[in-house]
């Protein structure tokens, strides 16, 4: 019998992990999020983009001719990662600031004196829109290194409706032929910016009557965010803009009880947000409110670690709870400088209390029902995108057990291959080719 010629066959690997049981959606509760779905000494076939069929290697290797071959012998492959919290859209990193929290100053001490967020602003506002295109083009690569294929990034520096939507514009430049998909969430209320200090209704208003219907009118994003706490805005703001931007089709996002339980985990269920991020605080009733409406709680563990948070997000009852746990790295200069989701993973499990299977589901399937893209990221299903992660070990398990090590030796997105033996892969096979140096380059 002929075989099928397709474009890509990824051959040979220890492990597919396919992530797929059930179908599309989340992964609720302990037994769906352990489920991985692992086919052992598998292959996966790639045609236009999209998974054409997975399988034992030898059965998939007599029905198909491929053009090119990715040998996976001895590696684990899994879908391409989705972090789910980011704030990658920054001009400066904030390395003074971590000195000055190393030596006793708090987050929230620093926040309050001006710094902080209200420090990023400052510098966003005076930085050029193609440098912010620049720095984002660069992170996209850094990520892509870590097996990130889809990425949510909020805006949330600029803080006045011009820097936001320069902003949330830096962000469509960049992703334009980008070899990640971006996902791009409105965070206008990150902060109330330092003029508004007196007037925090009329920054409100602001973000509800100018920048909303502009993101909205412009398509400039997905979801809006609000950053729900203590110094930033009250369950009551957050209310009024969530569901203002409901009105313009934005979906809504609540950083909530990053540093208490003020209650923004139940907000967020009220408000049928589509998730919840940080949640160090939340207690009982806020994980009973998320499972009952369906709201995916993302967590952060690396920015626990940074700041030195006391408490850590109750990971294990919200699995058993039923909620689709998600893991995110929270990517941004104050409180969590690095992107590295198997670092994340890796603290899931040894800081939260996962599984290193619920981890792998937490960066792959829920992480992708966090950011809106169940459809076409998060599992290795026929029809869906090929957007595969090869890492060189031989199973999933690695990923969270070899703590922060960047296990990633080659990724496909969208059918092609944009990384391989770890590096970016030159244009002709598919990647936009390596820009000179792939470090995240801010001031
Ligand atoms: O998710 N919590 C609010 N926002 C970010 C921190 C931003 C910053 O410090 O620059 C976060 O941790
Ligand atoms: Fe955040």
């Amino acid at each position: 019998m002929a075989r099928r010629r397709i474009d890509l066959l990824v051959h040979d690997a220890a492990q597919v992990v396919t992530v797929d049981a059930g179908g599309p959606g989340p992964a609720r509760g302990a037994a769906a999020m352990n489920d991985l779905r692992v086919v052992e000494g598998g292959a996966v076939a790639v045609g236009r983009g999209r998974v054409v069929a997975v399988g034992p290697s030898e059965a998939l290797a007599e029905a198909f001719a491929p053009r090119t071959r990715l040998d996976a012998a001895g590696c684990a492959v899994l879908p391409g990662f989705v972090d789910a919290h980011t704030h990658p859209v920054f001009a400066r990193w904030r390395d003074d600031e971590f000195a000055r929290r190393c030596r006793g100053e708090t987050y929230e001490q620093i926040l309050a004196a001006g710094g902080g967020i209200l420090a990023s602003a400052k510098v966003l506002g005076a930085t050029a829109v193609d440098v912010l295109v620049e720095h984002l083009r660069r992170v996209f690569d850094h990520v892509l290194l870590h097996g990130t294929t889809t990425l949510e990034a909020k805006s949330g520096y600029g803080l006045s409706t011009e820097a936001e939507l320069k902003s949330l514009q830096a962000l469509r430049l960049a992703a334009e032929g980008a070899p990640i998909s971006v996902v791009p969430t409105f965070l206008g209320a990150h902060a109330v910016p330092a003029e508004h200090a007196h007037d925090r209704a009329g920054y409100v208003r602001e973000v509800v009557r100018e920048m909303i219907p502009l993101v909205a009118r412009g398509r400039l994003a997905t979801f809006c965010d609000v950053f729900c706490e203590r110094g930033a805005f009250t369950p009551r703001e957050t209310a009024t803009i969530l569901r203002a931007a409901a009105r313009h089709g934005l979906r809504g996002k609540v950083h909530a009880d990053e540093f208490g339980d003020s209650g923004g985990a139940a907000l967020a269920a009220r408000l049928r947000a589509t998730s919840a991020e940080h949640l160090g605080g939340t207690g009982p009733a806020g994980i009973r409110a998320m499972a009952r409406a369906g709201v995916v709680p993302v967590l952060l563990p690396t920015t626990s670690v940074f700041l030195r948070l006391e408490r850590k997000p109750a990971a294990r009852a919200m699995v058993e709870a039923g909620c689709p746990v998600a893991l995110a790295t929270d990517f941004n200069p104050g409180s969590s400088p690095t992107a590295n989701l198997a670092l994340t993973a890796a603290l899931g499990v040894t800081m939260l209390g996962l599984t290193p299977e619920e981890v792998v589901t937490a960066v792959t399937r829920n992480a992708a029902a966090a950011v809106g893209a169940s459809a076409r990221a998060g599992r290795i299903a026929v029809g869906r995108p090929a957007d595969l992660v090869v890492l060189d070990a031989p199973s999933y398990v690695h990923l969270s057990y070899r703590m922060g090590t960047n296990l990633v030796r080659d990724v496909v997105r969208g059918g092609e291959v944009v990384v391989r033996d770890a590096r970016r892969t030159p244009a002709r096979e598919g990647g936009r080719g390596p820009r000179p140096g792939t470090r995240t380059r801010a001031r």
